[in-house]
C-alpha cells in the first residue's frame, strides 16, 4: 500500500511516483487500460485503441492520476466514485432498450440526481451517432441523434447500440476500482499545471468534428503543451499530424479492422530527446539523438525503444 503524502497546495500524491494528468481526458481510455479497465461507452475520438501503444511509450502511471476534460465524462466518473457503480447501473438498467429509451431521456429536462443524470448521460453517448460528445446546452441534453441501424444492419445481425442491460453491467465493473483518480471538470487552457507531472494531452483533432465552444485553437494547444513542460512535466500531445514545433513526433498506429488489415495512423509529439538503439547489422549499435525522426525510420523502430527516459 502506497503512503499518502501531502505537497504544496492542496494536491494529494502517492509517495514514489510522479502525478499522471490526461488533457482533454475524455473517457480515460489511457489510465483505465493501464489498470485493466474499460470505459462503459463509446466517445468520439476515444484513444482505446491506441492505449496499449500510447503506454509503451509514455509507460504506466505511478501516481495519483488527473483526468481534466470541459466535458460530461468527469461528473459521470465522479457519479461512479461518491454513488458506487452498482447505483448508477441500477438506473441505466431500467432504461427501454434501443431508441425509444434514447429519445425518451434526451426528450426529457436533464435530471438533477447526480446518479440519475450520470445514468442517463452514459445511456445517451452510448447510444449517440458515431459516439459524438452529449452535451448539456441551457439545461437540455444535446446529442448527435441516435444511431440506428440500417434495413441491412438488422437483416445481418447487429445488435441496437443502447443495450442498457449490457451497458449497466459495464458500469458496475467499475465499482470501487477508480481509486487514486480525479476526474476533473476544466478547461484546460486556464488549468494551472500539476509541477512534474507526466502529461498525455489529446486535443481534439485539428479540422475534425468537434466537442464544443471550448475546442482549443493549435496555437493554444502548443501553449498549453510548452506551459505544462515549463513546470518540470514530461509533455506527450496527440494529433492528425505533429503538432508541436521543435518536439519529436513518433507516428502511432491502430488497427481498425483486422480482418480487412486496415489501420489508422496519429503522431503523438513528446517534450523529450528520443535516443534510439538502431542495431547495425554487424551487431554493434548506432544511437540516433534528438533530432526530429524520419516517419519512415520511426516505422521500422519497434515501439518498446521510443520509451520516456525515466
Ligand atoms: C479527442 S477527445 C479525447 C478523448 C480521450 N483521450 C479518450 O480516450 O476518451 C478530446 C476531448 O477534449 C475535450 N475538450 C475540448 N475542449 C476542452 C477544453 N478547453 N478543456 C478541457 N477539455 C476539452 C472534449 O470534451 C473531448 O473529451
Amino acid at each position: 500500500m502506497l503512503k499518502r503524502v501531502r505537497e504544496s497546495g492542496s494536491r494529494p500524491r502517492l509517495a514514489g511516483g510522479r502525478p499522471w494528468v490526461e488533457l482533454c481526458a475524455g473517457t480515460a481510455a489511457l489510465t483505465f487500460r493501464s489498470r485493466g479497465l474499460m470505459p462503459p461507452a463509446v466517445y468520439l475520438g476515444s484513444k482505446k485503441k491506441y492505449a496499449a501503444a500510447l503506454l509503451e511509450i509514455l509507460g504506466e502511471p505511478e501516481g495519483e492520476c488527473y483526468l481534466i476534460d470541459s466535458g460530461l465524462w468527469p461528473a459521470f466518473y465522479r457519479a461512479v466514485q461518491t454513488y458506487g457503480g452498482d447505483a448508477v447501473a441500477d438506473v441505466a438498467a431500467t432504461v427501454p432498450m434501443g431508441k425509444p429509451g434514447f429519445m425518451a431521456i434526451q426528450r426529457a429536462p436533464v435530471p438533477d440526481d447526480p446518479v440519475v443524470r450520470a445514468a442517463y448521460f452514459i445511456c445517451l453517448q452510448q447510444g449517440a451517432v458515431l459516439g459524438k460528445a452529449v452535451r448539456i446546452v441551457e439545461g437540455r441534453w444535446k446529442t448527435a441523434g441516435y444511431a440506428s441501424l440500417s434495413p441491412s444492419a438488422i437483416r445481418k445481425g447487429f445488435r441496437d447500440r443502447l443495450n442498457p442491460p449490457v451497458l449497466a453491467e459495464k458500469v458496475r465493473a467499475l465499482d470501487g476500482k477508480l481509486g487514486g483518480m480525479h476526474f476533473i471538470t476544466a478547461d484546460v487552457r486556464t488549468y494551472e499545471p500539476i509541477d512534474n507531472a507526466v502529461v498525455f494531452f489529446d486535443p481534439p483533432y485539428l479540422g475534425k468534428t468537434g466537442y464544443g465552444r471550448m475546442d482549443p485553437t493549435r496555437p493554444e494547444v502548443v501553449q498549453i503543451a510548452y506551459h505544462w513542460l515549463d513546470h518540470g512535466c514530461d509533455v506527450a500531445v496527440s494529433e492528425g499530424e505533429p503538432a508541436i514545433p521543435g518536439w519529436n513526433a513518433i507516428e502511432v498506429t491502430k488497427v481498425t479492422d483486422k480482418r480487412r488489415g486496415k489501420q489508422k495512423h496519429e503522431w503523438l509529439s513528446v517534450s523529450w530527446p528520443l535516443m534510439i538503439e538502431v542495431p547495425e547489422p554487424r551487431g554493434s549499435s548506432a544511437r540516433l539523438g534528438s533530432t526530429r525522426l524520419e516517419s519512415r525510420l520511426v516505422r521500422t523502430i519497434p515501439l518498446s525503444s521510443l520509451r520516456r527516459p525515466r
